[in-house]
């Protein structure tokens, strides 16, 4: 088999097969397959597309490119929970905890945020001594005893992902579907789930910026995840606002430990409930409407925010931080954002509220950049809210000074107001299934 001969069939427009696929896919992982050559097929692939049939056995391919995790030693059918990535996206610390208190098991590997969206091990790295990084047998041992284990990615996995996605990152071919799909899904069969709840973002601080091209990248993860035997399903849910108030690290631990509680906002509320019965329909607790009632329960007594406080003791974490937020890196200056007109919220430019918290300190312009736990902001606004002139619209959070007057000017560049009251959209757009 020969590389040229892949390229000029995909040039053509004509179907790859799944040995193709594997060639290239090991080829290339190997380094036997020059740059050149993956970036050719990559624009060939991106300006002609690929079938469910390609995308699949391109999924396959890399997801076995690596490890594969094993998870066979822990109990129980085990559900995973993929974001496509937001603002102020903090589900897993609240979800997780939910469906561990179901008894059904999580052992979940997370990654860091880059740019304007957050990462849940970022996150769970503000909690003083908890340990994102665990041997294997101690991670199953945690997730066997408590239920859930949240931690950092271990191992090789999708190596061929992580070299087609740089080469990607710098030959414009990230924004081909079938690459995206293939991309996400090889990650998540390689982290050994049985079943797969996919969170598919849309609007302006997504990947996805409209519905159409939202539902069409889960209609194709839910086919992929269906040839490789695992159940997956997707929920589309709303990124043109960020999600819940806190962006930030040590913020959005605090909010979701509120949610816990039993006090959080609603529409994080609303989407944890919704991801946890997913999760939990998918782990075969009954029906979906059965499972939002388990959902809502768990965090109604009080069992929820207990396995959270035992995830964070068994991962070497001080767990008194769910009683006492004073625990948590505090930012030394803070700044109030105060609305210089009345009116209607109309819009938030979402991926420009992440940058701006982003410039406190929260986030990672390049992989390389370190990150301040305590920074970031807590809105006080939501689409279609009135404000009067001089109301608070947020609050930043810091340890550097220098980073306020740009991260206010983005923020305040981010918030529209309007005379009318806008159509407030749904949070949840839809579910894909396969069909
Ligand atoms: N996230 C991924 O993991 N891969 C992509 O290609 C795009 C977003």
């Amino acid at each position: 088999m020969r590389m040229i001969d892949i390229i000029e069939k995909k040039k053509l427009g004509q179907t790859l097969s799944d040995a193709e696929l594997a060639f290239f896919v090991e080829g290339y992982t190997k380094g036997s397959i020059p740059d050149y050559q993956a970036a050719a097929l990559c624009m060939a692939i991106r300006l002609m597309g690929m079938d469910s049939k390609e995308t699949a056995a391109l999924t396959m391919a890399m997801a076995a490119s690596g490890d594969q995790s094993d998870l066979s030693g822990i109990k129980g059918i085990k559900v995973d929970k993929h974001s496509t990535g937001g603002v102020g996206d903090k589900t897993t610390l609240v979800v997780g905890p939910i469906v561990a208190a179901c008894g059904v098991p999580v052992a979940k590997m997370s990654g860091r945020g880059l740019g304007h969206t957050g990462g849940t091990l970022d996150k769970l790295e503000s909690i003083p001594g908890y340990r994102i990084s665990i041997p294997t047998d101690e991670f199953f041992s945690i997730v066997n005893s408590v239920g859930i284990a949240l931690i950092g990615q271990t191992g090789n996995l999708a190596p061929a992902d992580k070299k087609l996605y740089a080469l990607r990152d710098v030959t414009a071919t990230v924004d081909s579907l079938p690459l995206i799909a293939s991309s996400i899904m090889s990650k998540k069969l390689a982290s050994g789930a049985d079943a797969i709840v996919l969170d598919v973002k849309a609007g302006s601080g997504a990947f996805m910026k409209t519905t159409e091209a939202a539902y069409a990248l889960a209609k194709e993860m839910v086919a992929i995840g269906h040839h490789a035997g695992r159940n997956t399903v997707a929920l589309i849910t709303n990124m043109d606002q960020p999600l819940g108030c806190s962006i930030g690290n040590s913020l959005e631990v605090i909010e979701a430990i509120e949610t816990l509680k039993g006090k959080g906002p609603d529409d994080f509320n609303d989407l944890c409930i919704e991801l946890a019965a997913n999760m939990l329909f998918l782990a075969e607790k009954g029906s979906l409407d059965d499972c939002r009632k388990l959902a809502v329960q768990r965090i109604a007594d009080g069992s929820a925010l207990q396995k959270f406080r035992d995830m964070i003791a068994a991962q070497g974490g001080d767990p008194a931080v769910v009683d006492d937020y004073s625990i948590f890196p505090q930012a030394s200056i803070q700044r109030e954002i105060c609305a210089e007109e009345s009116g209607y919220v109309s819009h938030m430019d979402t991926q420009n509220c992440g940058i701006s918290a982003m410039l406190l300190g929260a986030g990672r312009a390049t992989k390389e950049d370190s990150i301040d736990h305590a920074a970031g902001i807590i809105l006080n606004i939501k689409p279609g809210d009135f404000v009067e002139k001089g109301q608070t619209l947020a609050v930043l959070y810091t340890n550097d000074p220098n980073t306020l007057d740009n991260a206010e000017q983005q923020l305040r560049a981010s918030i529209h107001l309007s005379s009318v009251k806008p159509q407030v959209q749904p949070l949840i757009y839809g579910r894909v299934e396969f069909e």
